[in-house]
């Protein structure tokens, strides 16, 4: 009552107000009690005011055409709170809305004959009413009010109407287009009693940007907003449960509505009589990057000088220039990633949010390993950096914007590498580009000074014999852009090792020497001079080298040269400072910790995984075991001898089992003669992977009878229950540490094709899957 009371005395300073304007509104009608067969035209009478002349119903100019709605008729601008059917076009001057005699309803009438209703009412109204609070409301034949456009919002909330439960205010698609779009952002009375602003497609938690954090306080909660500018939450006894202004606003000759603008921002608005301004006392947020899809997909949203502004992210185009709202699109999609002909790179956006939907998240993770993940990933294009968490995300990107804080996530972006994105890198991309152009250049300029050694040798050559032949220096030149391996000649590799001087290794195909670049004495090389057990033909042995030359991976070590011409052959590899990983794990001493073992498991799982399924030729390895995975300075593991078992000849893979000796690695089909697949691979990680966990040899003749190999007593004490008495004091979860001896034990399987792929085993890994329980391998066993 005591509110009904204060809104007459504030009308009556409007009433006053607005009888000085009056005569300015032209061909409206003052009437406040519209009768049945009354109508209006856009060019006639155009609306039916209310009594006090501030509001009318009727039509505005939109566009080129008219609209219906409700608009501020007793002010200059005409500020339009209210569109019926906003989302129809306009329509033409010889349309007409009628109040219809025959059956009480509102009709808007088009030229071309269509009806469209205004008021959705099963009953029939008698009489109509343009209120001075805004309200346009029809009444029946017992005067009851039975629609009224207060119950219908569109955009703005005016005084005295309520936001109830259900209902919500839509923004329009700009100051002056009072449509909806698929980007309008909502305003919503949520049944928990949460008032929540959302973008109006995607009204989900993730996508809320405010909420008034009512929830819980029952589902009859309404919005309210006060003639004198106060906005607030009442429950279902009327009980003020929470302002959302806080201050107290003018009243006097002032008028305020509340607006979701098509910026997504909440505003109250007032109006000055005096002085015929707007101002804005309040609103939802001051941050213009707020509301959530302001900025379309693959976009990110900055505020400069207080006004927003949206960027494509790197790579990326707009899909509609000039227009935020469709988004960013690049030209490329994730197939083509698989596409080994293109090229990728990673470029970075700092400081961005992103909404967090990955894929994949891998912890434990540096910048440059998330880099390289999302690299070798063809489903991951962009990857969300932050405190070691990777987080692999695939597209659309959605409710980007650049952050104030510096410790929010580092995008990485995966983009084709064109000679555009060399040009104009962005931000940080640019140092990790020029790194990679230089390599380029040395290596090209290294291919000249090789082709001009080999033009010196020609000449050499023709005045005296020379024991330096076939040095097939031709096939470096369009090694350039791709750095593929080189041919050394012998004479060079053995001045390279010092003639095979310092042996650093030996194994079942040859023995390795410690060696230095001749163009760079500081880089060091392992020279392996292969055994004579390969009578491949020379040429089927450089397909090989090269199709293995190209197998490019951070968790593959690379092979950078051979030679074919001396009497033995030579493969050069980049030499690994911290030796193998069977040093490192059969060693006490040099003992890792269980994260530091685990980041070394997925490094290998993913040099196989890239060796089976992501080069141009499959390539097993047939020999994965801790010896051949060697250490980097960084602690990053590499599987090197990859790829020699394709050097063999069908006929050889029989010696080649025995001479390697290595029983425990090799899976049960090799002994069956079977066909050898990828599965072969599988089986060997999960033996390696059982020793990164235990830190112990899978055969071990020291231990007890039960413990002697390794698989046996895995598999005894995982069905026993007792996993810890595999790990020792170590401060392992044994969740996480449960799942990892499961994934191990799919991979010991002994039917092949129950092994998990080596995709799966990473995913497994990465704890992005479910690992089943493992059957009982106990058969492989007994086939030993
Ligand atoms: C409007 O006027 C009609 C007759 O002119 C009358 O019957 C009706 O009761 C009036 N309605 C209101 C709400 O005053
Ligand atoms: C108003 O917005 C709607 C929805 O986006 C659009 O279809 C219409 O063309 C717009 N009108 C004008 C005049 O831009
Ligand atoms: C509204 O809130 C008041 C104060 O918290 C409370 O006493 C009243 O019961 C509430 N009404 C309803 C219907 O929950
Ligand atoms: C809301 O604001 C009014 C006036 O500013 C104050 O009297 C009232 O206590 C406030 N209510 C709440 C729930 O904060
Ligand atoms: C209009 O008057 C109000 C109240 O006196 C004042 O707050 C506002 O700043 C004025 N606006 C302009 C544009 O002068
Ligand atoms: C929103 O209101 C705050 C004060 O509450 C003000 O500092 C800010 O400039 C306003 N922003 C906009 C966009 O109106
Ligand atoms: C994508 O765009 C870049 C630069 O605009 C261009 O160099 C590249 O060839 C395009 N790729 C495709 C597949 O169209």
């Amino acid at each position: 009552m005591k509110r009904d009371h204060f809104i007459s005395m504030h009308y009556f300073i409007i009433i006053f107000f607005v009888l000085s304007i009056s005569s300015l509104v032209t061909a409206q009608q003052r009437q406040s009690n519209i009768s049945r067969g009354s109508s209006l035209t856009p060019t006639g009478t155009s609306s039916w005011m209310s009594s006090s002349g501030l509001y009318a119903f009727g039509f505005y100019q939109r566009d080129n055409g008219y609209a219906v709605g409700i608009f501020l008729a007793g002010i200059p601008d005409k500020t339009v709170v209210w569109t019926a059917n906003r989302d129809d076009s306009p329509v033409s001057g010889n349309a007409n809305l009628l109040f219809t005699a025959a059956t009480g309803k509102l009709v808007l009438k088009t030229a071309q004959g269509e009806d469209t209703n205004i008021a959705d009412v099963s009953q029939t109204a008698s009489s109509a009413s343009m209120l001075d609070t805004g309200n346009f409301v029809l009444y029946n034949s017992g005067g009851k009010v039975i629609w009224e456009s207060f119950s219908s919002p569109t955009d703005t909330l005016l005084p005295t109407q309520r936001l109830s439960v259900g209902m919500q205010l839509i923004s329009s698609v700009s100051e002056t287009n009072q449509s909806t779009s698929l980007y309008s952002f909502g305003l919503y009375m949520q049944p928990d009693g949460n008032l929540v602003q959302y973008p109006s497609d995607y009204r989900t938690v993730p996508a809320a940007y405010y909420a008034s954090g009512t929830d819980g306080m029952g589902d009859k909660i309404s919005l309210n907003l006060d003639i004198d500018g106060n906005l607030y939450l009442l429950n279902a006894t009327d009980y003020k449960v929470k302002n959302i202004t806080e201050e107290v606003y003018a009243t006097r000759r002032t008028i305020y509505l509340a607006r979701i603008d098509w910026d997504g921002i909440f505003r109250l608005y007032s109006y000055n009589l005096d002085n015929n301004s707007w101002s804005v006392p309040w609103n939802s947020t001051s941050d213009r990057c707020g509301p959530r899809g302001l900025c379309g997909i693959n976009m990110f949203c900055i505020s400069h000088d207080l006004e927003p502004g949206c960027s494509c992210l790197p790579g990326f185009a707009p899909v509609i220039q000039e227009k935020w709202t469709p988004g960013c699109e690049r030209n490329f999609t994730a197939e083509s990633c698989k596409n080994k002909d293109r090229k990728y790179t990673i470029q970075e956006e700092v400081n961005t949010i992103w909404e967090d939907l990955p894929y994949s998240v891998l912890s434990q993770m540096s910048k440059e390993d998330c880099r390289q993940a999302c690299l070798e990933d063809c489903n991951c294009e962009v990857a969300l950096y932050k405190d070691g968490k990777c987080k692999k995300q695939r597209l659309p990107l959605k409710y980007g914007r650049r952050s104030s804080q510096s410790d929010v996530n580092i995008a990485l972006v995966k983009v084709e590498e064109t000679s555009h994105d060399r040009i104009l890198p962005t931000r940080e991309g640019k140092k990790e580009i020029s790194k990679d152009t230089i390599i380029i250049i040395i290596s090209c300029l290294f291919s000249l000074l090789v082709v001009n050694v080999a033009i010196l040798g020609i000449i050499h050559h023709r005045y005296r014999a020379s024991s330096y032949r076939r040095i097939s220096y031709n096939g470096n030149i369009n090694f350039c852009g791709d750095i593929a391996p080189r041919s050394f000649s012998y004479a060079e590799l053995e001045r390279m090792t010092d003639g095979f001087k310092e042996e650093i290794g030996r194994g079942s195909s040859g023995t390795v020497y410690k060696g230095t670049m001749m163009n760079d004495v500081d880089k060091f090389v392992a020279a392996k001079r292969l055994q004579k057990v390969l009578s491949t033909s020379e040429k089927e042995f450089q397909t090989e080298i090269k199709v293995i030359g190209r197998a490019h991976h951070r968790n593959l070590l690379r092979l950078l040269g051979y030679s074919i011409d001396g009497p033995n052959k030579v493969l050069v590899y980049e030499y690994m400072s911290n030796g193998s990983l069977a040093d490192i794990l059969f060693t006490p001493e040099r003992q890792l910790n269980w994260v530091e073992r685990m980041g070394i498991a997925r490094d290998i799982a993913r040099g196989i995984l890239y060796l089976h399924d992501e080069c141009e030729t499959q390539i097993i390895h047939c020999d994965i075991k801790p010896q051949n995975i060697l250490m980097d300075q960084n602690g990053c593991a590499k599987v090197s001898d990859f790829g020699l078992a394709k050097l063999m000849k069908p006929d050889e893979t029989k010696t080649f089992t025995g001479i390697r000796g290595t029983r425990g690695y090799v899976a049960p089909e090799w002994h069956r003669k079977l066909p050898v697949t990828v599965k072969v691979d599988v089986y060997s990680f999960g033996v390696v992977l059982l020793e990164i966990i235990c830190c112990r040899k899978n055969l071990d003749q020291s231990l007890l009878d039960d413990q002697i190999i390794l698989e046996e007593w895995v598999y005894q004490c995982f069905e026993g229950g007792k996993l810890d008495q595999l790990v020792g004091v170590e401060e392992v979860e044994a969740r996480q540490l449960e799942r990892i001896i499961k994934v191990a034990l799919w991979c010991i399987l002994d039917e092949p094709s129950l092994r998990p792929s080596m995709k799966k085993v990473l995913l497994m890994l990465e704890g992005t899957v479910d690992i089943p329980t493992p059957p009982n391998p106990t058969s492989f066993i007994s086939t030993i």
